[in-house]
């Protein structure tokens, strides 16, 4: 292995993870590899060495512009959207995380879910606090179709998780998937036969120009109604721009979305007066469905730096020209 020249190895690592808490990072870089130099970036003026590696989360929208330019920049997540929106220097390879871990995450947050409103919980919450003893109708697993939007990483995932309890799962994605273990529709000509069979639709596409505002009232118009459950759920784990909130808030007002699951938001953390908040049929979650954990993350991310010093493609390198 020819690796690269001594200069570009053993680099200094720069960390800038907006609203986490950094001792723990800190100390798992730090304990990963003794001997590299580890800095935070704690504002973006601070003198930076003329070689260094990036991992940074939710930049600062000007980062880019107020830093020299990184070798590699690491994500230490699964979307790339914040980092590609601070317009990062288009010669620089990203990557992102891909781990078990992460994964086995989300997997949990969709069947956890999907099952809370197969089963109806929303309504047995409303009938204890009201002290009713109320049985709801009960359909199968088996009656009912969730509809996966991204057949990604996380979503191949997930419809196993959601396969194994005994949904039927279909997936919507860019690109066919002949090989997938599940039917797959793709690209905007397969979006209206994949919602005219969902009854629980779960949203775990990447943010991206295509895709921001897409699960608007006409989208959400064309799932199947009534279905078994009465009418379709929502749970987006994806990206909180993925919806039109204006929308989704009236559909699930007016009972048009039966209930939904939502992780992720416009902005975060939910403003005060969001309308979701209030809705007796909404589950609000704080971007947790799948957190980055130090111990998993660190791990990925010195395995893409190995490879960097030693010539190799990343692992899980970011398409820019798809946004993700
Ligand atoms: P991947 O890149 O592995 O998969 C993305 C999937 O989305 C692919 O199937 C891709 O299609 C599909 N896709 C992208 N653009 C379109 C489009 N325009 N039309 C149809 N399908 C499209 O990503 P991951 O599965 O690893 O992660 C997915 C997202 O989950 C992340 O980008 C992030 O936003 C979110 N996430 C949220 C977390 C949370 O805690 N809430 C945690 C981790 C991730 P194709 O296969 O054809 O390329
Ligand atoms: C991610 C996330 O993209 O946490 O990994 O949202």
């Amino acid at each position: 292995m020819t690796g690269r020249n001594d200069a570009m190895k053993n680099l200094p690592l720069v960390i800038c993870y907006t609203n986490w808490a950094m001792a723990p990072w800190l100390e798992r870089f730090r304990t990963a590899d003794p001997a590299r130099q580890i800095l935070t970036l704690d504002h973006p003026d601070q003198p930076l060495p003329p070689r260094f590696l990036l991992t940074c989360w939710r930049p600062a929208p000007d980062l880019f512009r107020r830093i020299p330019k990184p070798e590699l920049i690491l994500c230490p997540g699964a979307g790339v959207d914040s980092i590609l929106s601070a317009s990062p220097p288009v010669d620089v390879t990203i990557t992102r995380i891909v781990d078990p871990d992460l994964t086995g995450r989300m997997v949990e947050y969709v069947v956890l879910h999907a099952l809370y409103h197969l089963r109806q919980m929303d309504r047995y919450a409303r009938s204890q606090r009201e002290r009713r003893w109320a049985p709801q109708h009960q359909p199968a697993a088996r009656e009912v179709t969730v509809g996966l939007m991204g057949i990604g990483e996380m979503g191949l995932a997930a419809a196993a998780g959601l396969r194994a309890v005994g949904f039927n799962v279909i997936g919507w994605s860019r690109s066919a998937k002949a090989d997938a273990p599940l039917p797959v529709h793709h690209g905007r000509d397969g979006l209206a036969d994949f919602l005219s069979a969902t009854d629980i639709l779960v949203n775990l596409l990447p943010s991206t120009p295509e895709t921001r505002g897409l699960i608007d009232a006409r989208l959400i118009a064309q799932l199947r109604r009534p279905g078994p459950l009465g009418g379709p759920a929502l749970i987006n784990a994806g990206r909180g721009d993925a919806v039109n909130d204006a929308d989704v808030a009236e559909a699930l007002a007016s009972g048009s979305l039966r209930a939904a699951s939502l992780d992720v938001f416009t902005a975060e953390p939910l403003p005060a007066d969001s309308p979701y908040w209030g809705l007796p049929n909404v589950l609000v979650t704080p971007h947790v469905a799948a957190d980055s954990m130090p111990d998993a993350v660190v791990t990925a991310i010195m395995a893409e730096i190995s490879r960097f010093e030693a010539g190799l493609p990343p692992l899980y390198p970011v398409d820019r020209r798809r946004g993700y």
